[in-house]
């Protein structure tokens, strides 16, 4: 393997069935995580952001499964542990942090309690000691009076305080690797931005590599090193964002980020994506994209465009227009 990566993710496709089709929602995706920095996964409602980390956290349920690919974390591939070495990993090595704080925060235990449990677990801490770390991680995440917070239950706590009781939660066991769902989607702006600037800052301190779902490029651009586009099931684009930020390939990237807010000072208008993300039975032989696509060629209804290398640095998209002759990249690494 190759050491520089504490993730990497080969060929993942995770397919899902029901009464009437089977589809992929992630579609032979690959990618992969250095340690240390942070990963942003970006595309609308439906692209399969959650079906990748949900598969990589190994908690797909049926009807859904992990048909092909690898996920390797420092070299093992997690497709292949036993369960009871993924449990001892999850919350251990590899934290996540979900979109809607009160669905993983149980209602009928105090927050000290429940961030206790999983040192209690996995760290066997007990008595004064587990007390005063659940105080020290409390007050980690800026939360104040961390005390008399410990002994209160979730629904006395604002979505912010809950959001970073969570990631408390996750940084309980030092993880390398935190995998965070769209962390701030249910705050408002001004929290959302605190929230994001605590987990950077938490990933400086311990050097933790992170893995952040967003559907939001103006996101990525503050936390992120690397980014993947996701469209219907696919990667579309990957590479350094300050790249793909300054001249994305893809005309959905393109498109995603000609629908942020512009700076103060510039024209306030929104310009959405027309259509919608296509669902599994829509899709053709060809680019997903295409019905929504400025530029699409007849070619593009036909074949499904690889991701065809960039440059030497990893960047990539899959866009017959990007098509120069390259070879399209086969089972690609960022790095
Ligand atoms: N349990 C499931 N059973 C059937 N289909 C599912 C299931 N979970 C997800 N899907 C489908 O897989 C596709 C990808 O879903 P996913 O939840 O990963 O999207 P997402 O990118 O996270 O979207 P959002 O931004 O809304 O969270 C969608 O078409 C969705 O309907
Ligand atoms: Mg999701």
């Amino acid at each position: 393997m190759d050491d520089r990566y504490l993730l990497e993710v080969n060929g993942l496709t995770t397919t899902f069935q029901s009464r009437d089709h089977t589809f992929n929602a992630t579609d032979g995706i690959s990618f992969a995580i250095r340690k240390g920095e942070t990963l942003g996964i970006v595309g609308e409602s439906g692209c399969g952001k959650s079906v990748t980390s949900l598969s990589i956290m190994g908690l797909i349920k049926s009807p859904g499964k992990i048909t092909k690919g690898e996920i390797k974390f420092k070299g093992r591939d997690l497709l292949k542990v036993s369960k009871r070495e993924l449990r001892v990993l999850r919350g251990n090595e590899i934290a996540m942090i979900f979109q809607e704080p009160m669905t993983s925060l149980n209602p009928v235990y105090t927050i000290g309690n429940q961030i206790g449990e999983a040192l209690k677990i996995h760290k066997k801490a007990s008595g004064k000691a587990l007390k005063a770390r659940v105080i020290e991680l409390l007050q980690m995440v800026g939360i104040p009076r961390a005390e008399e917070i410990a002994g209160d239950y979730p629904h006395q706590l604002s979505g912010g305080m809950r959001q970073r009781v969570m990631i408390a939660m996750a940084m309980a066991c030092q993880p390398e690797l935190m995998i965070a769902d769209e962390p701030t989607t249910a705050l408002d702006v001004t929290i959302q931005a605190q929230i994001l600037q605590l987990m950077k800052d938490l990933q400086k301190q311990n050097n933790m590599s992170m893995m952040l779902i967003t559907h939001d490029l103006a996101v990525v651009s503050e936390v992120c090193d690397h980014v993947i586009v996701m469209y219907a099931g696919k990667i579309v684009e990957q590479g350094l964002v300050r790249d793909i930020l300054d001249s994305p390939r893809h005309p959905y990237t393109q498109g995603l980020l000609n629908s942020l807010p512009k700076s103060a000072g510039s024209e306030r208008r929104l310009n959405y994506i027309p259509g919608y993300v296509p669902p599994p039975s829509q899709w053709g032989q060809g680019c997903r994209f295409v019905d929504r696509c400025p530029h699409a060629m007849d070619k593009c209804r036909e074949q499904l465009p690889p991701l065809f290398p960039i440059d030497e640095a990893g960047r990539a998209a899959a866009c017959w227009l990007v098509e120069k002759g390259g070879q399209a990249l086969v089972g690609s690494s960022i790095g």
